[in-house]
């Protein structure tokens, strides 16, 4: 059978890592998690004492396509009035994760050959989604601005120049994923660096997928959307999701918003694959998105202790002296800083996985080799103990 092996599919690094690590788990081995990219906090009670309800209730059957109403109008009011933007229900989906959002948007806008513009380091998901539907993706660089050891220095770095952005545009850019605030730096767009991103792919009639799921999930400094620009509205996608900022990974509901047509083509596709999200989980995310003003605090406090915690730890054990990201839940440091000499991280990571029992992903998996990310989405105690076991190990190495 031809298994359209043209693709070359690429399994995701981080389910990859994270599945090793399960495996490894399950053996009895003591594996300390460093490389799952999610809050490890329960959902809230009152989210699940409103999905019991709900199911109580009835609501137990097939959801319409788009999403059940009042899910869509309380995602449209959560995002006009927490970041300023403008949307119509009209111009909601509900989507299985923020992930399935991207896919079904990128099924529904590559024609073959398409270029498609990613930032370096990248979500590890995004060229292979790409490639998927038959585009090209185009890699623009980033940098660490100056030394990533000064204060801001990972926080400020890894951010898409414009004359970075203006060479793809000459290669015939189609489309532009813009992740922001990003996985795996945690680096943070100012509203003029998107103002500027925005306007140049406007002249260039750049479609932009501004990948925002981690917008809750900011420490240092404000989160702008790229859905609150309304001269560049007819231009882009805001994905967003329950997943990280509710900590409700599991339930599998994300958001996408943006011009109506392309809302349904994308519902329509929605149609012939999932017929929508599970109703149960929209009943989770109508209380999670009712509650939003107690619940984000409290995920994003959380994630801030530990992520502290882990900068704090990492400074202290390896004698230097990093800044904090500024959002998400990533640390993305180089391997040098380990004392370490290799800069091959799929070997370095499989041997912290093997040798020490610390799961991380290797930087390569997002395009910058000699790198490690690092999640601090674990208790207090697991990152301790982990980056522990890391320095145990690197004093044999
Ligand atoms: C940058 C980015 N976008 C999208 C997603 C998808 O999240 P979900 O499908 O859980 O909403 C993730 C998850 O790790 C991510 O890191």
């Amino acid at each position: 059978m031809d298994l359209r092996s043209h693709l070359q599919l690429e399994q995701s690094a981080t389910v990859a890592i994270n599945t090793l690590a399960m495996e490894k788990k399950k053996k009895g081995e003591r594996i300390y998690n460093l490389s799952a990219g999610e809050p490890m906090i329960d959902t809230p009670d009152i989210v699940i004492e409103a999905v019991m309800k709900a199911m109580r209730d009835g609501k137990t059957h097939y959801p319409p396509v788009a999403g059940i109403p009042e899910l869509r109008e309380q995602a449209t009011d959560w995002l006009n009035a927490t970041y300023y933007a403008n949307y119509e229900v009209s111009e909601c989906v509900i989507t299985p994760g923020g992930k399935f959002g991207i896919y079904l948007l990128l099924q529904a806008l590559i024609q073959p050959g398409d270029k498609v513009g990613i930032i370096a380091p990248y979500w590890v998901s995004y060229p292979s989604m790409v490639k998927i539907f038959g585009g090209e993706p185009i890699i623009l660089e980033t940098e660490e601005i100056g030394n990533p050891e000064k204060p801001g220095g990972i926080g400020a770095s890894w951010k898409l120049e414009i004359a970075e952005l203006e060479k793809a545009v000459e290669q015939n850019l189609r489309i532009l994923i813009l992740n922001n605030a990003s996985n795996p730096t945690g680096a943070l767009y100012s509203k003029q660096e998107l103002e500027n991103i925005l306007r140049v792919a406007h002249e260039h009639h750049i479609f932009v997928i501004s990948d925002e799921v981690y917008s809750g999930l900011v420490y240092d400094g404000e989160f702008i959307s790229c859905g609150s620009f309304e001269e560049h509205k007819e231009n882009v996608i805001v994905i967003q999701s329950c997943s990280k900022h509710f900590a409700m990974t599991g339930w599998r509901v994300g958001f996408a918003f943006g011009p109506e047509e392309i809302i349904k083509i994308l519902t329509i596709l929605l149609g012939q694959t999932t017929s929508g999200v599970a109703t149960a989980s929209q009943y989770a995310a109508l209380c999670a998105l009712q509650n939003a003003s107690t619940i984000i605090p409290h995920v994003r406090d959380a994630m801030q202790k530990r992520r502290n915690v882990f900068m704090n730890i990492y400074n202290e054990l390896f004698k230097t002296n990093f800044s904090y990201p500024a959002s998400a839940l990533y640390c993305f440091l180089p391997i040098v800083s380990l004392g370490i000499k290799s800069s091959d991280s799929k070997q370095v990571c499989t041997e912290l996985l093997d040798k020490a029992g610390v799961a991380t992903v290797p930087g390569i998996a997002f395009g910058k080799e000699g790198y490690i990310r690092y999640a601090f989405g674990e208790s207090e105690d697991e990152l301790k103990e982990g980056l522990l076991k890391i320095k145990e190990y690197k004093e044999t190495v």
